[in-house]
Parts: C-alpha cells; structure tokens; sequence
C-alpha cells in the first residue's frame, strides 16, 4: 500500500524530511524543498535469492565493446560501449547533445543493428527534421515520442534494441512518482528503472541530461553516481568547436577528450585537434602566450590571451574565461610579491581560445606570462611555448608528461620551450626543440622580456 502522506524533498541535495523548511536542514540551500508523493508501493517486494558465484568463475572482461560510429567517442568510452551500461551525457541546452546521439543511433542503425531514440521533448516532427539533416535513413533506426517512462520502458523491452537513447531524463516521467516531471525524485526514479532495464536486457541505455540554469539542481549531477558513465559536452555554442568529457567511466580513463565540430550536417569529429587553438597567422600581439597543455591522455596546444589595463572603476575588474579565477587571483598575487609586477589598479582579462577550458595547474605560467606580456606591451613569440604551475613563493613545479608535451609542440612547427627546471636534474631531449628550464616566475620573465 501506499503511504499517502507526502514528504518534502531537497531539489538540490535530494534528502527528504516530513515537513517543509525555508532551508534544507542538510545541505543547507534556501527555498529548495518541494512537497512530493511518496513513492509508489513496489518497493517493498522481496526478490527471490540468488546463488553468489566463486570469483573464478565470474568473467574479467567486456567480451564485445560496440563502436559508437564516431571513432573519438569510442576512445573516450575506452573502446566503445559496453553492452548493459547505462552512459549519461550531461550538458547546456543547444549544446548538441540530440544532435550527437541522433548521429550514433542513426551510424549504428546503418550497420544493421536495431536502436530504439525515445524523444520525450521533441516532436517526432523534430526529430525527423534533425535526422535529414544529419541524414539519418534507416529503417534500424525507430523513434518513439514518449513522456511516460513505463510505457518507454516496455516498447524498448519488447523491441530490445542494442541501444537506446532517452532524451531527456528530465522530460520523461514515472507514475509511481506524484512529483512533477524534471524533479529530484522523478529523474531519479527514471535513471534507476533505466539502469535496471539496461542491465536487464543488456541495453546500452544514454541518458540524456541538461544542466539546468540553477547548475546542479535536480540535473545531470543529481546521477552521475546511479550510471556507469558520465560524459559532458562543453564548449560554448557561440563556437563551432565541441568537447565531449569523460567525468566518470567504470569501464575506462575519466577525463579523456574528444572534439567535434557542429556543422550543418550534424557533428563530425576533429581527430586530429591539438593545433585547432594555436593563435592564428600573422603577427604575434602582446598578451598572447601558447600553452603546452594536456587533455586527458593527449597534448593540446593552446593560445592563453590576457588584456591588461587600467580601470576606471573604484575596484579593478578580474574576467576570467576558460579557466578558474581563483588561480588567477592566487597568480596575480604571485606575481605581485615575488616578481613585483603589481595589478592593484589594473584591470585583468584573461581568455582561453575556441572555449576550451584549461583547467590543470601545468597552464598558471602561461596565465601568468600572457599577463606580464600585456602589462609590459611585449610580444612573445608564437614558436615559444609554456608549461608549468606556479607555486605560492614563485616557484615553477614539474608537470606531468612533460616529454609528451614537448614534442607535440614540435610536431606542430614550435621551436622553443620554457619548462619547469626538473627536480632530479634530468631534461627530456626533443631534437629540433630549444628547451629553457625554469626555476622560479622572475627565470621566465627574464628570458621572455627583459
Ligand atoms: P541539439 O542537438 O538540439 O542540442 P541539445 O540536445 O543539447 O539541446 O542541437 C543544438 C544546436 O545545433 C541547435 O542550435 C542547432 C544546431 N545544429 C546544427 O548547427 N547543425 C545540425 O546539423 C543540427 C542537427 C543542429
Ligand atoms: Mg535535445
């Protein structure tokens, strides 16, 4: 039976008290309960035991992986999809994420292989138009319109298909659950029975989340630990360029990258992107550093670009795009103590090219030179790059994979390098490639621009 009082539920941390509270008494954010029914009455049945198996006999791997029909997606999987696993790909909306999943579906169904695309907040009108445009024509390829996930759920256990997309978590919705759709308990509920048919049937289920405006709010966040896989797509849609992350893979390396480029044909992936964010030809502008940074597995070298320049505002303004602005503030004040260049009434901008963000500390002394070299109004050269992270007393540190590093930058025509001074003494060789280390901060200023 059910129980027909109804709780309140935290729509951010997802805890449940029987009465409202202007604060959630657990993770503390304001205005965030929301009355729900409780759940439905099924909860309570006991399934029948099963016998454990010795660990010998359990099978160490995942015999077959299934290609994605996008070669770089696949390597972000590690190596494919994994029958059974539930695969959830969060993201802004209009970033591509139905766009990119209309594209598996559509290059699996080609093959020959039965998938099954649930739109629950598009018309199949929609989706018909996407798919021409994607050209996505092939009978494997069915397309149900569904809000009501139960009713999703038996077409695709009836149909079984090797994959199935739900799109989106938030859109669909249970009827054991009283709340609305896109709430905590209902995106919940939703991602479970979905895990539980996908191991079931052995479906590679996708779910599809969008990162709502309130950023973790009943969104993709609220699930990343009910699925095996979490991927986002990032990159702001003002630019061509896509990225599609790995944040969690039981079945391969987190943190891996692929790129993809929106075109007017869908999404086409970028293999080989590492000098997509190099600063274009001509001649080289104060401000403008390249770093040798890493994605994942793979180097990427990028343009870091800073403007800096004196305010007209009581407090000097600090912008930062592409990477976090609290390691921005922390370079700042190293280079105010330790190399005496003082911003205290200036005002800093600092940009990552084509949106991609920088996230590891191997890039603070690029930050930091883009931003000596927009103070001094000197230019660095575009054949120079730079890595390392910068310690509180001005000190370069070591970066992983610093040889990797280095002869992507010569792959790409770089020709000097300012790098960390290694620990033990010993430099990785790249022939072809000038290679200065470091010590501190002032090392690298005074070889760029004194
Ligand atoms: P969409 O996949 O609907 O985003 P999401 O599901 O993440 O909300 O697509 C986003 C944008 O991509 C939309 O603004 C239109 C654009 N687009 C193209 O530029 N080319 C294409 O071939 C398609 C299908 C979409
Ligand atoms: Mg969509």
């Amino acid at each position: 039976m059910a129980r027909p009082s109804n709780v309140f539920v935290c729509q951010a941390c997802g805890s449940t008290s029987p009465k409202w509270f202007g604060r959630c008494p657990d993770c503390r954010t304001w205005g965030s309960l929301i009355e729900e029914k409780r759940g439905g009455d099924d909860r309570g049945q006991a399934s029948p035991p099963r016998s454990p198996v010795p660990v010998t006999d359990v099978p160490a791997d995942f015999a077959e992986r299934i290609p994605s029909g996008f070669s770089e997606l696949d390597r972000v999987l590690g190596g494919g999809m994994v029958p059974g696993s539930v695969i959830l790909l969060g993201g802004d909306p209009g970033i591509g994420k139905s766009t990119l999943l209309l594209q598996v579906l559509a290059r699996m169904a080609a093959s020959g292989t039965r998938v099954l695309y649930v739109t629950a907040e598009e018309s199949l009108r929609q989706v018909g138009l996407r798919a021409e445009r994607v050209n996505a024509g092939s009978p494997e390829l069915l397309i149900l319109s569904e809000t009501d996930f139960g009713s999703a759920a038996a077409t695709a256990a009836e149909i079984s298909p090797t994959a199935l997309v739900l799109d989106s978590v938030q859109a669909l919705f249970s009827q054991d659950i009283g709340s609305a759709p896109g709430t905590i308990s209902q995106v919940r509920e939703i991602a479970a029975r979905a895990v539980t048919l996908a191991k079931e049937r052995e479906i590679v289920t996708w779910l599809v989340g969008h990162v709502t405006k309130e950023g973790a709010i009943a969104g993709p966040k609220a699930l990343e630990h009910m699925v095996d896989t979490v991927l986002y797509f990032e990159g702001d849609s003002s630019h061509a360029y896509r990225m599609v992350r790995s944040v969690k893979n039981r079945f391969g390396a987190a943190n891996e990258l692929a790129f993809l480029e929106m075109t007017g044909q869908g999404l086409v992936q970028l293999e080989d992107p590492a000098g997509l964010f190099l600063p274009t030809a001509g001649r080289p502008s104060p401000g403008s550093v390249v770093v040798m940074g890493l994605e994942g597995s793979r180097p990427l070298l990028v343009e870091v670009q800073a403007l800096v320049a004196q305010t007209p505002f009581p407090n000097p303004r600090r912008t930062v795009s592409g990477s976090e602005l609290s390691r921005v503030l922390l370079i700042l004040a190293v280079l105010d103590k330790r190399a005496r260049i003082r911003t205290g009434s200036l005002d800093v901008f600092v940009n990552v090219a084509g949106g991609l963000q920088l996230t590891e500390p191997a890039a603070d002394l690029g930050i930091a030179l883009s931003i000596v070299s927009s103070i001094m109004d000197k230019t660095v050269p575009r054949t120079t790059a730079l890595c390392g992270e910068i310690g509180l007393s001005g000190e370069i540190r070591p970066v992983p994979r610093l040889e990797g590093r280095l002869k992507e930058a010569l792959r790409l025509g770089l020709k000097r390098a300012i790098v960390p001074a290694p620990g033990n003494g010993k430099l990785p060789a790249v022939a072809g490639m000038e290679i200065l280390p470091v010590e501190t901060i002032e090392d690298a200023i005074q070889i760029l621009f004194r």
